[in-house]
This record gives C-alpha cells, sequence and structure tokens, in this order.
C-alpha cells in the first residue's frame, strides 16, 4: 500500500494509520476512570498522559525517579498523579505497587508503554539481558502486583512492536535470558517484544473476570527517544524520514489510547496496530510458549 493511501485508510474500528490519540478518544468522558501509564515522562507516554487528562481521566503517570514523574504530570493539565516506578529496579515496581494498593484506586486500564531498545552491547539488570528485563519483567511484575486492583471492566494494554518479529528462532531463549552465550541488539529487543505479547495472551486466559482484557499492539514507527541507541546515521536517518515518512507522535499513541478506552474495543487476547485488529507472528500466538514464559516470570519475580 503507498503511504498515501495508507494515510487515507481507515479500517473496522473506523480509525486507522492516521488517526490522532486526540481523534480516536474525542467525545470520550472518561472523568470516572483511573489510568496507570508506565513511561509517562517521553514519547508516546508523555502524549498519552496528555490526551488522556485531556478526556478527564485521573491517570497515574509512572516515570524511572519521582522527578521525571512530577515533572510530567505537572506539565499537563487535568488529574495526572505522578509515581516512580523504574522497570528495572524490582524494589521501585513492588513500591509503586504499594502505592497503588493503599491509594485504594480501582485501575480502568494499566497501559504498559514503558521501554527501551537496542542495547548496542549487553547489559543486565539482576543477571538477566536489560531489554527482557525491563520492558517484560517489569511490567509483568507491575501488572501482576495490581490485578486485585484491576476494574471489573479493567483493561490491561501492553505496547509491544512489529519488531516482536525479530525475535530469535526459539522465540524466547529461556536458556539464555542472561544473554551471556549470545547477545544481539535487535534480536534482544525483538524477543522482549515478544514477550509482551505472550504475557497479553496468557494474561487474557487468566483475568479473574469475563469482562477484563489484556492485549497488545504496535504504536507505528514514530521518530522518539527510543532510538537514541542507533547509530548516528540510523538516528540522522530517522531525522529525515520522520516527518515524510513516519507517525507523529500524536499518532504513535493513538492506538494505545484507542484500546485502553474506546467503547468499540471488545477484544482480549488480541493484537492492534493503527487502532485495528492485526495479526502477530505465529509465536506470538503459541499458548505453549505465553505459558511457560509465564511460569518462568513468575519464578524470575519470585527470586528477585
Ligand atoms: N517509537 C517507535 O517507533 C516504537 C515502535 C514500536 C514500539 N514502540 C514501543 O512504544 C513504547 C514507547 O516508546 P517511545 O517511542 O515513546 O520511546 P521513548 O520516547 O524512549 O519513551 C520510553 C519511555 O520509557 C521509559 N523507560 C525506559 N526504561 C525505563 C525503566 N527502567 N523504568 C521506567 N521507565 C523507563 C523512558 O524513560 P527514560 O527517558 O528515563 O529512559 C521513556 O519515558 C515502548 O514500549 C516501545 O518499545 C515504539
Amino acid at each position: 500500500m503507498s503511504l498515501l493511501s495508507r494515510l487515507k485508510s481507515t479500517g473496522p474500528s473506523g480509525f486507522g494509520y492516521a488517526s490522532s490519540a486526540e481523534e480516536v478518544t474525542r467525545g470520550l468522558d472518561l472523568s470516572a476512570q483511573t489510568i496507570l501509564l508506565t513511561g509517562c515522562a517521553a514519547g508516546l507516554g508523555q502524549e498519552t498522559l496528555r490526551v488522556l487528562c485531556l478526556r478527564g481521566a485521573r491517570v497515574i503517570g509512572t516515570a524511572r525517579s519521582e522527578a521525571q514523574a512530577q515533572a510530567a504530570c505537572a506539565a499537563v493539565s487535568g488529574r495526572a498523579v505522578p509515581l516512580a516506578c523504574n522497570l528495572a529496579d524490582p524494589a521501585s515496581v513492588r513500591a509503586c505497587i504499594a502505592a497503588i494498593q493503599s491509594s485504594g484506586y480501582e485501575l480502568d486500564a494499566i497501559i504498559c508503554n514503558a521501554g527501551i531498545m537496542a542495547l548496542p552491547r549487553l547489559e543486565q539488570a539482576y543477571g538477566y539481558e536489560l531489554q527482557f528485563f525491563t520492558n517484560h519483567i517489569g511490567h509483568f511484575s507491575l501488572v501482576t502486583g495490581l490485578l486485585d486492583r484491576l476494574a471489573v471492566r479493567g483493561r490491561v494494554v501492553v505496547v509491544s512492536s512489529n519488531a516482536h518479529r525479530r525475535a530469535p528462532r526459539a522465540g524466547i531463549e529461556f536458556e539464555n535470558l542472561s544473554g551471556d552465550a549470545g547477545y544481539q541488539p535487535w534480536a534482544a529487543y525483538g524477543q522482549s517484544k515478544l514477550a509482551n505479547l505472550l504475557f497479553a495472551l496468557e494474561l487474557s486466559r487468566r483475568l479473574p473476570r469475563p469482562e477484563q482484557s489484556a492485549n497488545a499492539l504496535h504504536p507505528g514507527v514514530i521518530h522518539t527517544r527510543l532510538s537514541r541507541n542507533l547509530p548516528a546515521w540510523g538516528r540522522a536517518g530517522l531525522q529525515v524520514l520522520g516527518p515524510l515518512a513516519l507517525k507523529s507522535i500524536e499518532q504513535g499513541a493513538a492506538t494505545q489510547c484507542f484500546v485502553a478506552t474506546h467503547p468499540r474495543m471488545l477484544s482480549n487476547g488480541r493484537y492492534f496496530s493503527d487502532c485495528n485488529l492485526a495479526t502477530p507472528s505465529p509465536q506470538a500466538s503459541d499458548g505453549a510458549l505465553a505459558r511457560r514464559l509465564w511460569e518462568t516470570s513468575e519464578r524470575i519475580v519470585r527470586e528477585l
């Protein structure tokens, strides 16, 4: 499909590639909703925070540090509640869970948005490769620690990526979660994003109430600070291509806002792109792989 026809096309949801977060939430009154959002201080998270607040939601905006969360929440109008949640620091995740538990808030949606991409060299936290640990384990720990706070119709929204297709052949290398036995920046990112999808799939089966949902999504390709680890030529290319051929940040935040809040979103255990259902890789629909990842993640979190 040419870029022009892609820009114009919409899918069954009524929205498409070019829809913005403001457009997909237009007319929605979210004033009765409380939404937890990770990575609220930059990129797609910052725009998601702004737009959900604009529609009246109380948004618990988390960031790596208290100061980042406070600055991001102070920059938007509405009910933004700042909270620290460093996904690579289990003590910080536990403190975030405890703060939300004691606040008494019921969560209408949890948007797992924060992420890191393609670290050029192997980095680890607690013996695990850092993208797997941050993008997947951090969110797994946060969400499973808050499931009893999820509203009767609560939605868990996991921001994955089409880069899940770049995961290693095994999908998840259970014998190499440290990265010590071999590390490739894009395969490691792909593995973490496949883990996001498998987490949403398995969670969709385990949610205690039938009206609750867990879905994953690809936001599109957007020039944000996510690309900060790319080589200089890659960053320069994105800089040039950005305004011409990539989604804007406003468009990039649309799919997560749609999946988290739109009344027409009735799916569970599915994958979205451009605000519509999409088909992930066969590995991302592998129930046995999803179960194994869940059990491994539970063990990792228990042992941290
Ligand atoms: N941009 C794209 O083209 C694209 C494509 C596909 C998928 N995605 C996904 O979309 C999501 C948002 O990405 P983005 O483009 O908005 O990137 P971004 O601008 O880099 O924002 C990512 C956010 O995650 C935060 N974060 C990173 N590590 C964290 C940690 N340990 N604890 C807490 N927060 C942490 C970052 O905080 P710091 O600034 O402190 O690091 C930042 O606020 C990611 O999950 C990404 O994988 C993006």
